[in-house]
């Protein structure tokens, strides 16, 4: 077996790790949720909850991924032979995400080569997504192509694949989010007599909304931000784990830990201010209640196709920007579940991406025909109604990620104990800042919040 490969330095892990917790989740759920659930107030519960829950996850999976130097499918078992299920799970969940992610990718690629060659226009009409997707050849090739550009990287290894095309991917997307953001707050326009401003929807982002807020709607703003936190983090996947174990002993992990932090959030906020400001100036408030896919993939274009050939330019910029962040997660889903591979069955990189490629590629082909061939509604228990990729999401992101999570803070709360991630996060004089903190969270009140959040997804609480 290939002795196990090392980040070269702390930013390029620092930068692999972002480029995971950097993706669609930031770029269109963190917006719409922050419009929804009274703007500032969603964004000062989210910070809360980021700099506690989210940092106390984070850490432990990236604590344990170094201390053991394996990959999710072993590292539980490594640590007690009782949560050896946890890995498991832990492989599993990004086997199930792997499929669908690409298809959102390939979705992603779509609408980036049709702004490329300048047909945008075409995406701004109310059947363009629909009719992409119930074309089952135009999806399937799409999706595959995007799944092949994630394997090139991800087969070119640790050092030569992931931390090189992070290392020139992450940069350019920040230099693009932060021209994007700058054009969005510019814009104005008028529409029946009533001048609407940039500058005003990032008033609707930053000012806290208290309109007719109760406890239930607090308590709904906490929860989203907490499924928010856990998915953008990209935690509960076996990712951090499967990345922290290619983290060398001597590196500040404390440091870089904040650094993904602050990455993932300023990401998520700059994503605020490209998204809803140019939204807001073109369609008012109703253009903002848009959720998930229709907000990027029907309105944006919609906003982009009013502004004419500066409006492609920027659709443009916009789409490869999502591309970059889409493929950098994609990477890391993979790269969890083909080093589970490596280290569980002894096996080379290429044999185990090979295995995983045949997976995700037959899964990926359902997913597609769930818009077309396969075509049916079902009903989930959170109220919502779905397809097989929405099916996908529920049962990795609902039911899976909350069990892994909350078996991790058991598994440190109480079996190797708290004292065993801060000895490894201090490991080289390395600060641990927040120690006193992540011992409460870990032990007593994250354990409290995912049952919580797992309860919630049957709608529970109404
Ligand atoms: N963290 C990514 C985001 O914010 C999503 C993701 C999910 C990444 C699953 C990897 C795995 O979009």
């Amino acid at each position: 077996m290939e002795k196990r490969s090392s980040f070269k330095g702390s930013l390029g892990f620092v930068l692999a790790a972002a480029g995971s917790a950097v993706g669609l989740g930031n770029i269109w759920r963190f917006p719409y949720l922050a419009a929804k659930d009274g703007g500032g107030l969603f964004l000062i519960v989210y910070l809360i909850l980021a700099v506690t829950f989210g940092y106390t996850l984070l850490t432990s999976e990236i604590a344990i991924g170094r201390n053991t130097k394996q990959s999710p499918l072993t590292a539980y078992k490594k640590l007690s032979e009782k949560f050896k299920w946890v890995g498991w799970l832990a492989c599993l969940v990004p086997m199930i995400i792997m499929p669908y992610y690409c298809v959102i990718g390939g979705w992603v690629l779509k609408y980036f080569i049709t702004f490329l060659t300048g047909s945008g226009v075409d995406a701004a009409s109310d059947s363009f997504f629909t009719g992409f997707i119930t074309n089952p050849t135009e999806s399937i090739m799409a999706t595959v192509i995007f799944f092949l550009l994630c394997a090139i990287i991800v087969i070119g290894g640790v050092n030569k694949g992931i931390e090189r095309a992070s290392g020139i991917i992450m940069p350019t997307l920040v230099i693009f989010v932060i021209i994007i953001a700058i054009f969005s707050i510019t814009i104005s326009n008028e529409d029946n007599d009533v001048t609407r401003t940039g500058f005003e929807g990032l008033k609707i982002l930053f000012i806290p909304n208290f309109d007719g807020l109760t406890i239930g709607k607090f308590a709904t703003i906490v929860l989203d931000a907490m499924g928010q936190l856990f998915f953008s983090l990209s935690i509960a996947m076996g990712i951090m784990v499967a990345y922290g174990s290619y983290v060398s002993d001597d590196s500040n992990l404390g440091k870089s830990i904040n650094q993904i932090e602050i990455f993932d959030t300023a990401i998520a906020i700059l994503a605020g201010v490209m998204i809803i400001p140019a939204v807001y100036v073109f369609q008012g408030e109703e253009g903002l209640a848009a959720s998930g896919p229709g907000l990027m993939f029907v309105s944006l274009p919609k906003v982009f196709a009013q502004l004419g050939i500066f409006g492609q330019i920027i659709g443009a910029l916009f789409f490869a920007m999502v591309l970059f962040a889409a493929l950098t997660s994609a990477v890391s889903i993979m790269e969890a579940v083909v080093s589970s591979f490596c280290d569980a069955f002894k096996i080379e990189r290429k044999k185990a991406v090979n295995i995983d490629t045949i997976i995700t590629l037959i899964l990926s082909v359902v997913v597609c025909l769930g818009y077309n061939v396969l075509y049916f509604e079902l009903k989930l228990p959170n109220g919502s109604v779905g397809q097989i990729l929405d099916i996908m999401d529920y049962i990795s992101n609902y039911i899976f990620m909350p069990i892994i999570a909350f078996a991790t803070c058991i598994l440190i709360g109480y079996v190797i104990k708290p004292q065993f991630i801060i000895n490894e996060v201090e490991k080289n004089g390395s600060r641990f800042s927040r120690k006193g903190l992540y011992v409460i969270m870990i032990k007593f009140i994250a354990p409290v919040m995912l049952a919580i959040l797992f309860l919630q997804s049957f709608s529970l609480f109404g």
